[in-house]
Parts: structure tokens; sequence; C-alpha cells
């Protein structure tokens, strides 16, 4: 098959491929660029393991092609945080026992800030309304919510 000119920012840097046409964007996260924190559990918008944020939105990666997201600012869990410096909500979730397995965990922290940048004072209902889409197999839920909201009404430095 032809290949197709596909760029992108990517983590703050920009990234000029030639990619499949019918490319999915999270085998071209995986595949082509080894940016494997982004998870894929289902592959059909079921699990949110594969959610990235593209021009601010929580996106699932599995189900778009990747020159649907062409020209666009697209995060994944390796531009929200580092080793030396966790984003808040990175450090939020381990103050509140809200990873297990951790295979949920990339998804979910992508879907809350996405939430948290839009509205940064959100009330549990609507945290668990923004994490609906992201299932977890391990926690019941609540410590997720518990860290999400620890961090509501505080100014969240974040890229
Ligand atoms: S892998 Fe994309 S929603 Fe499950
Ligand atoms: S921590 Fe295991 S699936 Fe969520």
């Amino acid at each position: 098959m032809d290949k197709v000119r596909f760029s992108a920012e990517i983590n703050g840097e920009q990234v000029d491929l030639l990619i499949p046409q019918n490319l999915r964007l999270i085998d071209l996260l995986r595949d082509y660029l080894h940016l494997t924190g982004t998870k894929e559990g289902c592959g059909e918008g079921e699990c949110g393991a594969c959610t990235v944020i593209i021009d601010g939105e929580p996106v699932n990666s599995c189900l778009i092609f990747a020159l649907q997201a062409r020209d666009k600012k697209i995060l994944t869990i390796e531009g929200m945080g580092s080793l030396e410096q966790l984003h808040p909500l990175q450090t939020a979730f381990l103050d509140y026992g809200a990873v297990q397995c951790g295979f949920c965990t990339p998804g979910m922290l992508l879907a809350a800030k996405a939430l948290l940048d839009k509205n940064p004072n959100p009330s549990r209902e609507e945290i668990k309304t923004a994490i609906s889409g992201n299932l977890c197999r391990c926690t019941g839920y609540s410590k997720i919510v518990d860290a999400i909201e620890s961090l509501t009404g505080k100014e969240v430095n974040s890229k």
C-alpha cells in the first residue's frame, strides 16, 4: 500500500513520518514511535486503556486512524511526567493507592488530566463520568476517584 505523509506534535516534539493510510493511531504510537505506555486492551473502544489526549480531548487511539490526528497535538503518558518529575496526578495515584497492576493507569491518568485541564474543580460525579470509559479490573475505582478528587480546586501544573 502507498504510504502517506503524517506529521503531528507528539509530547511536544514534531514528528514527521511516512505511514500506511490505514494505520491506527495506537499502532503509530506503539510500533513506530515505541511509546508503549499507551496500552491496547480491547481494540474496540470499550476499555479506555489506549486513551491519549488530542488537542485537549481524550480519545481512544485504537478507534481512529493516525491520519485523523494529522497536524494535531497529541499527548501520551510518556509526555505527562517523568521519573524525575511526576505529574501531580501521578503522585496522587501513588499516594492514594490508585494503581495495582497498572494496565489501566496511563489511560486513567490521561482521562483525568483532560478533565482537570478543562474543569479544575469537578464534582465527584463529574470525575466518575470523565473516567467512565476507562475500565479497571483491580482497584474498584474509589481510590482512583479519591486521587483525582484530591487535586480538585488546586492548580495542577501540567503540559
Ligand atoms: S484498547 Fe482502545 S478502548 Fe480498549
Ligand atoms: S490497576 Fe489493574 S486494571 Fe486498573
